[in-house]
């Protein structure tokens, strides 16, 4: 489906229904990352899944995408699906955008699931290099970045040839103004960790322990530093974990999600969900036709 939405078209998904979860996927990725989320949780849940702006098959807009950009797009996509309060899944950039809506629209927050990222900005050394890549990108194209992150996505003992194109397709298609876009955005990011000890919803971090981009030792300190969070390190995966080893990765989900997010899901269908009502007919959870 599409929306126009702060003058571009958002792609998304929106499958299932019941308490909207949301999955933001990172960089330089497109939503297809969280197929298999999609697939185990829309029994449960109303799953939606986007391609940020200037991914997948979203349109894309020139110059830096800031975070805050990326969580208003976001914003407007929840109003326009009139979600309400909404478990939140944001991976790596994902997860960068996830605690600027953290920040900015708590209230739209009732659980919030980091997956392989982290609060820091990035050092002047890393930033310098994001806009070296940048012009790069502009001059050489889209293959730079994504012939440089495809095969860090996996664990290195992961070499299943099914999975490495999958990780090419999640990339797909490869747009130099969406890369170069949101590399500038990275690359001027505020460190979050003011946000984190403002979290009051359920909280999951979770990483691959094989990551190499964001190793699980930022994830631990993430989840550290956020009330009550969880913290899940799932083995033998790599950065992009909900693919890598999506069976394990759903299933940690799925025990936080009974955790700290079930007893919503109860009151969200008692509360919406006449028993004689067509499925999707919930008030407050409108669902567009095209
Ligand atoms: C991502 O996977 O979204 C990026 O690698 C994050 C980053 O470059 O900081």
């Amino acid at each position: 489906m599409f929306a126009k939405l702060n003058g571009i078209q958002i792609a998304y998904t929106d499958e299932g229904t019941g308490l909207p979860l949301l999955f933001i996927h990172g960089f330089p990725l497109n939503r297809g990352a969280w197929s298999k989320q999609v697939e185990a949780f829309k029994s449960r849940y109303r799953v939606i899944v986007p391609d940020l702006r200037g991914f997948g098959e979203s349109g894309s807009s020139k110059g830096p995408v800031s975070m805050d950009r990326f969580a208003e797009d976001i914003w407007a996509l929840a109003q326009h699906l009139g979600l309400g309060p909404t478990i939140l899944a944001g991976h790596s950039m994902g997860g960068y955008v996830a605690l600027a809506i953290a920040r900015t629209y708590p209230a739209m927050l009732r659980g919030l699931a980091l997956v392989g990222t982290k609060a820091g900005m990035d050092s002047a050394e890393a930033a310098s290099a994001r806009r070296l890549t940048a012009e790069k990108v502009q001059r050489e194209g889209a293959s730079v970045v994504v012939d440089a992150m495809a095969p860090k996505m996996l664990s290195a003992s992961n070499t299943e040839s099914r999975k490495v194109a999958s990780v090419r397709a999640c990339m797909a298609p490869a747009n130099s103004e969406g890369i170069i876009g949101a590399l500038l955005g990275m690359a001027v990011r505020p460190d979050a960790h003011d946000v984190l000890d403002k979290i009051r919803v359920p909280t999951l971090v979770i990483a691959g322990s094989d990551d190499s981009v964001i190793p699980p030792l930022e994830s631990a300190a993430l989840a550290k530093a956020i009330p009550d969070a969880q913290l899940r390190i799932i083995p033998g995966a790599g950065h992009l974990v909900a693919l890598d080893q999506s069976d394990a990765f759903n299933e940690a989900m799925q025990e936080w999600l009974a955790w700290g997010c079930e007893g919503m899901q109860r009151d969200y269908l008692a509360l919406n969900i006449p028993s004689d009502a067509p499925a999707h007919a919930a008030p407050g959870s409108s669902r567009p036709t095209s």
